[in-house]
């Protein structure tokens, strides 16, 4: 049974920061991939499985910018060719182990496991709210959910679930969320925009915005779909004087099997830029929802039963959104030839 990931695609491999010197071993896209940073700086991805017998090369130790594998001490280069083989003096003509494109803008280290040929292509998707001079200030973290990553792109496209998972969330005025205003679809992409009425804040918004509970504003959200890696949440706390408050969750969905997907999220905000009690508390919010979303992805991916197994949902208004997503992504993985996948996973 093929995977719903499509290939053809950036994905998160790691933030900015994971990679280092030290080897990190990850699976994505059920590939086992190592990464490290070379001493220049630039981070190298490649397949964690020494060419000769299999072993894991994230088990071994680098010799400067080589990888040592840790079984009989064959060294490859970064950019994957066959170096040294300590039994021999000759090496078997064109042996290497496969590497994969990266493209690396803090907060994220992208990584291209498709037809090598087409990653120049598609360029990763702009992450533009990161770094000093953006107007922006961020927080980040990894998390790992027992789930297939289409639950995933699909739930935060859907937040009607807030009023039974996240109530406190919910500004108190508001009883039902509004229709989406919009829903707006590309070849790649989908997005939808809903506004709400004047509500009180709040006590979390109150919080982190540092405006008194009994404040009246409008709220913008929207959520986009920007590939099947990406999703992108935006979230405005409007005033009447036309200043505005805005935090956005921005979230890479590696699957790192087909039942299982890294999320590398990042929160950023235009407001309290530079207060440590506002990341921290925006941090565990953040972190505590996850959570609750992942026992309940996770619970659903436990139904689903067999990888193969179809779906048999019903769709209201507001899978509206999520339902054209899952099929883009759909679209793309049929777009992939099959002998390309098969070959890829031998
Ligand atoms: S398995 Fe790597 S050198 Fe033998």
């Amino acid at each position: 049974m093929r995977p719903n990931y499509p290939f053809n695609c950036w994905y998160v491999a790691a933030t900015s920061g994971e990679v280092g010197e030290d080897f990190l071993a990850r699976r994505l896209l059920d590939v086992p991939v190592l990464l490290y940073r070379r001493s220049t700086g630039e981070v190298v991805a490649m397949e964690d499985r020494c060419i000769h017998r299999a072993f894991p090369l994230s088990a071994g130790r680098r010799d400067g910018d080589r990888v040592v594998c840790g079984y009989h001490g064959f060294s490859y280069e970064p950019d994957g060719c066959l170096a040294h083989v300590p039994s021999q003096e000759n090496l078997p003509p064109g042996a290497r182990v496969r590497t994969y494109p990266i493209f690396e803008k803090a907060p994220f280290v992208w990584i291209w496991l498709g037809e090598p040929g087409a990653a120049a292509l598609r360029p990763p998707p702009r992450v533009p709210w990161y770094g000093d001079g953006t107007g922006w200030a961020s927080t980040d973290e990894v998390l790992k959910v027992g789930a297939n990553y289409l639950l995933l792109q699909e739930h935060y496209l859907d937040l009607t679930d807030v009023f039974v998972m996240h109530p406190e969330v919910v500004p108190p005025d508001i009883d039902v969320l509004p229709a989406l205003d919009e829903v707006e679809v590309s070849e790649r992409s989908v997005s939808y925009s809903r506004s709400m009425p004047p509500s009180r804040l709040a006590p979390w918004e109150a919080d982190v915005t540092g405006l008194p509970e009994d404040t009246l504003a409008t709220r913008r959200e929207e959520g986009r779909f920007v590939t099947p890696a990406l999703h992108v949440q935006h979230y405005s706390i409007d005033l009447d004087d036309g200043s505005a408050h805005e935090l956005l969750r921005i979230q890479g969905f590696t699957p790192e099997t087909p039942d299982s997907t890294h999320v590398f999220l990042q929160m950023a905000r235009t407001y309290a830029k530079d207060d440590e009690r506002v990341a921290d508390f925006l941090r565990t919010m953040f972190h505590d929802w996850a959570l609750r979303d992942s026992v309940v992805l996770e619970a659903i991916q436990s139904r689903l039963g067999d990888r193969g197994e179809p779906r048999r949902d019903i769709n209201v208004k507001a899978d509206r959104a999520a339902v054209r997503a899952r099929r883009i992504a759909m679209d793309m993985v049929d777009d992939e030839s099959g002998s390309f996948v098969l070959n890829w996973k031998l």
